[in-house]
């Protein structure tokens, strides 16, 4: 009796050929056996052919579209295609894989899931302002499940570039600014993708993106130059990819950025040296959407046949969309220019991939139109999207406690994304069904409705910048063709015989993301004009946010009575804003990217350096490192959200001032919830080395707790450090601890801390 449900379990294995990613021995050498007898049946071109992918379908994610997809497929010179999904179109063109191939090898399907698949959760800035890893990884369990549900099986996530320019629109897709944080983001992203296993097929592979340091492009402008010393590399930038790498990502895409000099995709330090050699990554190197070819324009070669070697030379196995490997691998071959080991070697791994995937086993298992219709914007999907977007939303101001709204009287809801289906999903929401999105005016009228009053008026466009609307297409924007000042007025006499001003503005979603980078972060000046004439009714006035950087907000921050960033919330947007309007959540959400005053002091982050001249805070002294014209503060800092109840902080305790390696030292305060109402804190733990072998920087995230407090309620939250918390790069690039004295802040945020002192000894 007790041996059946074992060899149940032994026949599905063997029947899906699906498994771990951790690869067991015995799995491996089946693997091995079965790839090296498909492969030694392979001709060189069949070969090359499983290094190209090509984009056709529902999207267009970069400047071609690959051609004659079908002929290319029937002739083996596809090993991927990208932008495909449903059951149906995954089916057709696997069909043609698997039935009219020579050696049938099924296709990888690639897709760019980003935040969600059809179900959209906010984007990943504000799901890290959540602070909330096992719902973020909720989030991509969930995306995987419907990704794979519409037969996808590889998604281009996460994206887990640290940002420090918000002018850089895609600092959107990634967790902010901090290493650590930004590293278990990481992690647990790759962990709710990939799952311990492919075994059932609702798991997809992961590809952590853009490797290497594509989130630090000079002057925030998309695919521009990165240059960075090997300190900030390995201290700042790279931890992030090494953790999702750790977790058991199955690939990695280089990014579009050259480091130091070589591009990445052509860059044997980088995905030789570093990432196989050095930090033993054995899954598929793809390339960002023809990055391979752009090495020309970077002057890497004067033709793709030049490129070609460059980019295999450096280690890279799959070619996205440039056709740079097709064309010219075979004849590199011939003239002994790289070797077909090379090109068998990038083979075997998209091979590999296919293999754990089960795709040998059944190359359908991911097409199945009654399990997508199950499963796709299921209602538990949207509640989790409600929940993600709820817990994702910063109260960033609130006087006089004018939120949460009461359910009674009347509402001026005002400005160009009140009503707006389309960009509540937000940038790189791929498949994402825009207009089951909810608006906040839905939302405001499914929860207030019958109590309250509402009166609309859109009051402005997005922006009536000639030069924006050209660049994001007017058809994205959807602007209203009536004079400004008309739309303004319609919306101050909404105003006028309202209680309180509901104005929701910020961005398009075309406004971040890729390819859209901006000099200027703040609220575009139509809808400035707008908020200048809510303002002068002297009704009291809440601004609702969606963007997808931090802006610059200094007018907003001064004249608003509350403030909340909302992101692009997702999906459930409307329902979600709602409820923290009329006070249904308690906003808990805190900022992981610094908000700047202003454009002129980027890049603006909370782990700087201390230099040599810090100022602090005296304008009269002259010689600091400062600006004659602003202060050098945020207008937020990192880690800073409000709440509608207070929480007051204890002094720092510590079990005792001097830790050696290994010992922990017990760092505790006391949280009291000292409002009215019941709420989530994040409280955050930083710490400081004085003195180091190279400067370190004032303040550096460790650890932090999500604690609930009902209202006057406190709790003692502990936390533990140890040697191994306080690891850096050294003089010499040993990754250690240094015996000194150091620093604990404990606090709400980065600036508001209280703080202890401690020696870590030999
Ligand atoms: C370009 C983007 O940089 C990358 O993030 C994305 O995955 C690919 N295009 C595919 O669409």
């Amino acid at each position: 009796m007790l041996r059946k449900p074992i060899l149940l379990f032994m026949l599905i294995v063997s029947a899906s050929s699906a498994f771990s990613q951790a690869v067991l021995p015995a799995q491996q050498k089946k693997m091995d056996a079965f790839i090296n007898n498909l492969m030694s049946k392979m001709t060189l071109d069949e070969k090359i052919g499983q290094l190209n992918q090509v984009s056709v379908g529902f999207d267009v994610t970069g400047p071609i579209v690959s051609k004659n997809v079908n002929e290319n497929i029937e002739k083996g010179n596809v090993g991927s295609v990208l932008n495909t999904y449903t059951p149906d179109a995954v089916r057709k063109l696997q069909q043609i894989a698997v039935e009219h191939t020579r050696l049938k090898i099924p296709l990888l399907f690639g897709y760019d899931v980003i935040h969600g698949h059809k179900t959209i959760f906010p984007i990943p800035l504000g799901l890290a302002s959540s602070w909330d890893l096992d719902m973020i990884k909720q989030t991509a369990t969930i995306a995987a499940q419907e990704a794979s549900a519409d037969g996808i099986n590889w998604v281009f996530s996460p994206m887990v570039d640290i940002a420090r320019d918000p002018r850089w629109g895609r600092i959107a897709e990634g967790s902010g600014e901090d290493t650590w944080l930004g590293s278990q983001i990481a992690k647990v992203m790759v962990q709710g993708y990939q799952g311990n296993t492919y075994l059932n097929n609702d798991k997809v592979m992961a590809c952590v993106k853009h490797f290497a340091l594509y989130g630090a492009v000079e002057a925030g402008r998309d695919y521009n130059t990165v240059d960075m010393s090997e300190h900030r590399m390995f201290q700042d930038y790279l931890p992030p990819y090494k953790a999702a790498i750790d977790a058991g990502a199955g690939s990695v895409m280089s990014s579009f950025n050259e480091i130091n000099g070589v591009p990445a995709t052509g860059n044997k330090w980088l995905m030789t040296d570093l990432l196989r050699k050095k930090w033993g990554f054995t899954g598929l190197v793809v390339t960002d959407y023809t990055a391979i070819n752009e090495m020309i324009n970077h002057g890497m070669g004067e033709t793709t046949y030049d490129v070609a070697k460059v980019a295999l030379d450096a280690g890279i196995d799959m070619d996205m969309v440039g056709e740079v490997y097709l064309d010219n691998l075979k004849k590199l071959v011939k003239d002994g220019k790289v070797q077909q080991s090379q090109i068998d070697v990038a083979c075997r791994r998209v091979l590999e991939a296919k293999y754990k995937l089960g795709l040998f086993a059944d190359p359908y298992r991911y097409c199945n139109d009654e399990r997508a219709q199950k499963t796709i914007m299921k209602p538990e999907f949207l509640e989790a999207a409600t929940e993600a977007a709820k817990r994702s939303i910063v109260l960033l101001k609130n006087s006089n406690n004018t939120l949460p709204l009461k359910a009674t009287g009347s509402i001026a809801l005002v400005g160009p994304l009140a009503d707006d289906h389309r960009d509540m999903i937000g940038p790189w929401s791929g498949a994402g069904d825009w207009q089951k999105s909810v608006t906040v005016l839905e939302g405001i009228k499914k929860l207030a409705g019958n109590q309250v009053q509402i009166n609309y008026a859109k009051g402005a466009n997005i922006t009536n910048d000639d030069w924006m609307i050209k660049r994001l297409g007017a058809d994205q924007l959807n602007n209203d063709k009536r004079p400004a000042n008309e739309m303004i007025d319609e919306a101050v006499n909404a105003a006028k015989k309202s209680d309180v001003i509901v104005a929701v503005v910020g961005e398009s979603f075309g406004m971040s993301g890729e390819a859209a980078s901006r000099s200027e972060i703040g609220i575009p000046s139509a809808q400035e004009d707008l908020l200048k004439a809510l303002k002068a009714t002297g009704k009291p006035m809440v601004i609702i946010l969606m963007n997808g950087r931090p802006l610059t907000l200094k007018w907003e921050n001064d004249n608003a009575d509350a403030m909340l960033e909302t992101w692009f919330a997702g999906t459930e947007a409307g329902s979600a804003i709602a409820d923290v309007l009329f006070g249904e959540y308690n906003p808990s959400a805190k900022i992981t990217a610094t908000f700047p005053q202003d454009v002129g002091q980027i890049p603006l982050y909370y782990s700087h350096k201390n230099t040599g001249r810090p100022y602090q805070g005296d304008f009269t002294d002259r010689y600091k490192s400062r600006y004659l014209d602003i202060s050098n503060d945020p207008l937020y800092p990192f880690g800073f959200g409000l709440s509608y109840t207070t929480f007051t902080y204890s002094d720092v305790k510590l079990n005792n001032n001097t830790i050696k390696p290994g010992q922990l030292l017990q760092v505790s305060t006391t949280v009291t919830n000292t409002g009215k109402y019941d709420g989530t804190e994040i409280v955050q733990l930083y710490t400081r080395q004085m003195v180091g072998s190279v400067t370190r920087p004032v303040e550096e995230l460790k650890k932090f707790k999500k604690i609930f407090l009902k209202a006057g309620e406190s709790q003692v939250v502990n936390f533990t450090i140890s040697s191994a918390d306080l690891r850096f790069y050294d003089i010499n690039m040993k990754y250690t601890y240094e015996p000194g004295d150091f620093k604990v802040f404990v606090g709400t945020n980065s600036r508001d801390v209280k703080e202890a002192d401690f020696k870590l000894t030999n």
